[in-house]
């Protein structure tokens, strides 16, 4: 595609996006929309489209599926393009991937951790900055300027007691990001964390690996209510990923559902793994679309 910009002598300063629109075979008439982005040069989104790229249009078949974008969606994603985002969790598995991704889509990223050892990684757009998740005086001053917040958190299960890292934690994000006055978050919670719904678990999952993340699953649920119950001044958006695996983003399309797991053709889901790149993907597409906003929605890919 590049390629073919620059022999129509088409300029691209900095970031190309090239927007496909899908549809799902979830959500009705929903749209899911897959953003690829090609660093180049300035930060500038820059697309102009010669004559005879007009007429290529007609014969190229890239050009039949995806047409150009019309100049309010230009200014739209100009808008996006550069976003500030602040990413706690950035030094876990899921965390690395999503600022690696956020970072080849041109954005900011400042990532909060207990240990800066932990992110080796060098980037002009990327500050690594030690921050205390508990304190809401040591989180607001690093939220100060950003758009967005997002949580990659991720807290261990305990047999024989509770666990509330997750409550813990986000009490002083959301009173940081009141202080900062920054009304975005983006937090990976998880399937199955009301506990009825985890009957509707495939048999392995319910028997052997559920029991032992419980506490886990307990504590993100009484962190999804708390957001839902209390925090209505702010945007949050509350992702569902089931099993995850460290691989990188794939192009699969996602299926979602706004509940506590994405049910199959035939009621209960089957067992279901995401990709950790896939579940990054997903939290930055939320960067560009207000469709989960104020809502919990679980995902996973077809
Ligand atoms: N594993 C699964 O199959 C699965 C399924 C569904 C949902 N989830 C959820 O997905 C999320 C991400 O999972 P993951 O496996 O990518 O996470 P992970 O690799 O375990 O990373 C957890 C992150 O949280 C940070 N963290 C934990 N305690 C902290 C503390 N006290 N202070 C500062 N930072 C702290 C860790 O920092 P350090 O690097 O400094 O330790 C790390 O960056 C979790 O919330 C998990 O519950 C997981």
């Amino acid at each position: 595609m590049l390629r073919l910009l620059l022999e129509k002598q088409v300029e691209v300063k900095a970031i190309y996006l090239i927007w496909g629109l899908r549809r799902t075979t979830t959500g009705g008439n929903k749209y899911r929309r897959q953003r690829h982005s090609v660093p180049i040069e300035e930060p500038v989104l820059y697309i102009h489209m010669t004559s005879s790229m007009r007429q290529e249009k007609q014969k190229n078949p890239f050009f039949k599926q995806h047409s150009p974008l019309p100049l309010e969606t230009i200014q739209r994603l100009s808008k996006h393009a550069n976003m500030k985002l602040a990413v706690l969790g950035a030094s876990g598995r899921t965390g690395q991937y999503l600022v690696t991704q956020a970072l080849q889509q041109g954005h900011e990223v400042t990532a909060l951790v207990r240990n800066v050892g932990k992110i080796p990684l060098k980037h002009e757009n990327l500050k690594v900055v030690e921050a205390n998740i508990f304190s809401a005086d040591s989180l607001s001053e690093h939220f100060q300027g950003q758009d967005v917040i997002v949580s990659c958190l991720g807290f261990s299960p305990k047999l024989f007691s509770s666990i509330s890292g997750y409550t813990d934690s986000m009490s002083a994000i959301v009173k940081a990001m009141r202080e900062a006055k920054v009304d975005r978050i983006i937090v990976i919670t998880s399937w199955y964390t009301e506990p009825n719904s985890r009957q509707n678990s495939p048999i392995i999952l319910r028997v052997f690996l559920l029991p032992v993340y419980r506490t886990v699953l307990n504590n993100i649920y009484e962190m999804e209510n708390f957001l839902e119950k209390e925090c209505s001044d702010l945007n949050w958006t509350a992702v569902r990923p089931p099993d995850l695996q460290s691989m990188p983003a794939t192009d699969k399309e996602f299926l979602t559902h706004e509940g506590y797991f994405v049910p199959g053709d035939s009621g209960p889901p089957a067992r279901n793994i995401v990709s950790r790149g896939d579940l990054a993907r997903f939290m930055l597409l939320q960067l560009e679309s207000n469709e989960w906003t104020r809502k919990a929605v679980s995902i996973c890919t077809k």
